[in-house]
Order: C-alpha cells, then structure tokens, then sequence
C-alpha cells in the first residue's frame, strides 16, 4: 500500500522477481482491459481518466477469479489492491475461502513533491507493463521496453490535477484501511524515498531471504 506513485509497482515487480511469485497488478489488469476494447475496459476506463476508483464490484470481481488461479500456492503479492473498506472486506472473504491469509501489508511512504515528479517523468511499458523513469529508471533505447521492445507511453492519468485528485481518493479511500491491518499487526514500514537499487536489501531486511 501507499498512496499513488510512491513506487508500489516498482516494489511489487522486484518482490515477485526476488521470491519467485505471481503479482497481481489491479491498475495493470485493468489499463489492459482498456486497451484491448473489452466490456470491462470500456466500464473502467471512464474512472480511470478521471483518477476515481473503478466501481468496487469490477475490481472485487477480477481479483477474485484472478486468485482462483492455480499458481498462488507458493505466495503472491497483490499490487493495488484492496482499496476500499469494501475491498478489504472481500479480501478477508476470498482469503478465507482459499485457505490462506496476508503476511504482511507493506506501506510505502513518500514525501507529495517526490511523487509528483517521478509521477511526471514515469514511462511504462505498453506490452509488459514494466515501469521506467527517465532519470532513475531510464530505458536503455529511448520509448523502447528494455526486457521486451515494447513501446513506452505515459500514462493518461499522470497529468498533475489528475495526480493530485488521485491523492485526495487516495487520503479519503484507501488511508482508512491502514488501521484495519495496523490492528492485525500486519504493516511494516518501507521508506519510499530510497534510490531503486537499495530496494531489495530493505525488502530482505523486512521480509526474510528469498
Ligand atoms: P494504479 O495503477 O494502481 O495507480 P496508483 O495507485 O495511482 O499508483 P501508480 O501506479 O501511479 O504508482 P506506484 O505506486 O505503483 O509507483 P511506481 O512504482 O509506478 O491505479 C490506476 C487507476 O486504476 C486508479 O486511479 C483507479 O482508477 C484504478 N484502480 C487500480 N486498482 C484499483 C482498485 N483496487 N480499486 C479501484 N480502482 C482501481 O513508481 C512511480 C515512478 O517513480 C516510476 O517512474 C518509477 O520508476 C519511479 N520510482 C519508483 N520508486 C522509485 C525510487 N525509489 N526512486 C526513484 N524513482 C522511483
């Protein structure tokens, strides 16, 4: 969790390449679902211009028949999700449902003008979805995907008064859900302000070796 641009992505790819597991992406599902035209892009895509949440029972919905896949079993790390008190609630009920339960929340923390200026320069890969930044993360071949040759784009919703709507949802919808893992004793802390190639020391620090 953290709030938009703090480098969840960023982090989310590194975890899921360090211990080997599936990561489950709901911004990335559903920019996919736009692009391709389909029902559930076409009834995203207006929230997402806007920076709103896409409705709670399409997110709940493919994150729900995405983890009835079978290659969770060695772990997983969701990415985005859940979002929403009513999101948190459906989480609690496909984990119950499967069997199995969160580890660890990890809340990335971020300072606002950090963000919006990696948030303005961020490019992202339009076929594998890897994230690039022209100054910390800069691709080796200028609007090409380094791992794959996809093209790059810049995200519609990285426009500033988008950004900065995003934050207010961000702080009226999704902050609250902090508690809730606070009182599980689930949340531990990263520092959102650390260089990308100290990443994975911090995540081995907090979450054991690989
Ligand atoms: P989503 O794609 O999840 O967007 P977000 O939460 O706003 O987060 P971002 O993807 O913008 O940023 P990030 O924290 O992943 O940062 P990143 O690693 O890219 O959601 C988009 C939209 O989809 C939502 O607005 C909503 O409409 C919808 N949606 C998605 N999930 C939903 C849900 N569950 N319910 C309802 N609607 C949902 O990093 C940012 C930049 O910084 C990159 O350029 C990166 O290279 C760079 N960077 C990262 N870390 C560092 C670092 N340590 N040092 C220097 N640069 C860094």
């Amino acid at each position: 969790m953290g709030p938009p641009g703090s480098g969840k992505g960023t982090r989310a790819k590194i975890i899921g390449k360090m211990y080997d597991i599936p990561v489950i992406t709901t911004g990335d599902m559903l920019r996919e679902a736009v692009s391709e035209g389909t029902e559930l892009g076409k009834q995203a895509e207006g929230y997402m211009k806007k920076g709103e949440l896409v409705r709670d029972d399409i997110v709940i919905g493919i994150v729900e028949e995405r983890m009835g896949k079978s290659d969770l079993d060695r772990g997983f790390i969701l990415d985005g999700f859940p979002r929403s008190v009513r999101q948190a609630e459906a989480l609690d009920r496909i984990l119950n449902k499967l069997e199995t339960m969160i580890d660890t929340v990890l809340y990335i923390d971020a300072k606002p003008e950090t963000i919006l200026e990696r948030l303005s320069l961020r490019r992202s890969c339009s076929n594998c979805g890897a994230i690039y930044h022209l100054i910390y993360k800069p691709p080796e071949n200028e609007g090409a995907c380094n791992e794959c040759g996809g093209e790059l784009f810049h995200r519609d919703d990285d426009r500033e008064e988008i950004i900065l709507h995003r934050f207010e949802v961000y702080e009226k919808q999704t902050y609250p859900i902090l508690e809730r893992y606070e009182n599980r004793g689930k949340v531990q802390r990263m520092d959102g302000e650390i260089n990308i190639d100290e990443i994975s020391d911090e995540v081995e620090r907090i979450l054991g070796p690989p």
